[in-house]
């Protein structure tokens, strides 16, 4: 296992068509050159993950925009122009020297520009964007944190470039532009009223849709080992599974707590960004606990709160 802070030699496996791991404010990334369809291939090999779903470019600078898609919507411009490098992806009319291993074989890309110091210099060495979906194994959760990244690859771990913490530690949102509309379709760490402040409102993507677009669409994703239960009412719930060793995870503190085995608060400071930055790594925690059953209390359905709850739910998908 080797972890390290130095750029040149990350650089260096990537331009010798290895995979790397990638720090990003969002969660850590699977890492790969971006011309080499060989690495490409190690990315879905050890993820374990089904090609049809496509993966994100990273780039460092608009010019590596420009050979990626053949056009930019004006929309798309202003949004770029406020939250890069940050995280948001777009999903835009893809250019044909983008590798179809990339796109799987539809015609947009996703495109974004993480806000980490350490991969943006990397991307610059290189001169070449980085092709990386999140690090976790196929529908486990991801992590945010180096540590993640070992316990999910014991034996066969890629090179990490050690990049601390994710700050947000919610994966990016993604969104795509059909006609003059902007299209969410994927929850993530910019919300959407964020968004809406800059190019007005915009529209959920039915998840139902029979052309599964994107795989953070994948009903159940970021799942743990242990049977994850959501709820409204958490008492009740705590109640009902009174005879089990629970994991309780709350937004905030909890008079509930005296009543089971382990408990992560996400938010001491009652905010949602806090919140999600938590989420992540108290899965992976509460999920090493060897307990019965993980309670998770729904959060409010406004703002990033919304984020968690899409994330929980589908983290409890195959539980119900
Ligand atoms: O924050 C993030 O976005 C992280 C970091 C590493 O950048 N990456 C990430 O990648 O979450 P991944 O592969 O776990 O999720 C990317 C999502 C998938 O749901 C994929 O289906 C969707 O992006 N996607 C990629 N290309 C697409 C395209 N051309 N059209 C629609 N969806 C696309
Ligand atoms: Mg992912």
């Amino acid at each position: 296992m080797a972890i390290t802070k130095d750029i040149d030699l990350v650089a260096q496996e990537l331009m010798q068509e290895e995979i790397v791991i990638i720090p990003t404010e969002t969660v850590y990334g699977l890492a790969a050159n971006f011309n080499s369809e060989k690495a490409i291939n190690k990315i879905f090999e050890l993820k374990q993950r089904p090609k049809t779903n496509p993966l994100i470019v990273h780039v460092s600078n608009m010019n590596q925009v420009d050979g990626l898609v053949k056009s930019f919507p004006e929309k798309a411009k202003l949004l770029v122009e406020k939250f890069w490098p940050g995280p948001l992806t777009l999903v835009l009319e893809k250019k044909d020297e983008v590798l179809d291993i990339v796109t799987a074989n539809q015609e947009t890309v996703a495109v974004r520009m993480p806000n980490h110091e350490l991969t943006l210099s990397l991307i610059e060495k290189t001169g070449i964007p980085i092709v990386a979906p999140s690090a976790n194994p196929f529908t486990k959760i991801s992590p945010t944190k180096v540590k993640h990244v070992i316990t999910a690859y014991p034996n066969n771990c890629p090179l990490i470039l050690d990049g601390g913490d994710c700050s947000h530690g919610m994966e990016s949102t993604i969104l795509g532009f059909e006609a003059e509309e902007v299209i969410l379709y994927r929850f993530g760490a910019l919300s959407i009223s964020k968004i809406e402040a800059v190019v007005g409102k915009i529209s959920l993507k039915n998840n139902n849709n029979e052309k599964l677009v994107t795989s953070g669409m994948h009903k159940k994703h970021y799942s743990p080992k242990t049977r994850l239960l959501v709820t409204n009412q958490l008492e009740e719930e705590l109640l009902r599974h009174g005879n089990k060793e629970i994991g309780l995870l709350t937004f905030k503190f909890t008079s509930m707590a005296s009543k089971v085995k382990k408990h992560i608060v996400l938010s001491e400071d009652g905010s949602y960004e806090l919140a999600m930055k938590n989420f992540y790594n108290a899965l992976h925690e509460l999920d090493k606990c060897e307990l019965d059953i993980i309670v998770a209390e729904q959060f409010p359905n406004e703002n990033l709160g919304k984020v968690i709850n899409d994330r929980l739910d589908r983290a409890a998908a195959d539980f119900n």
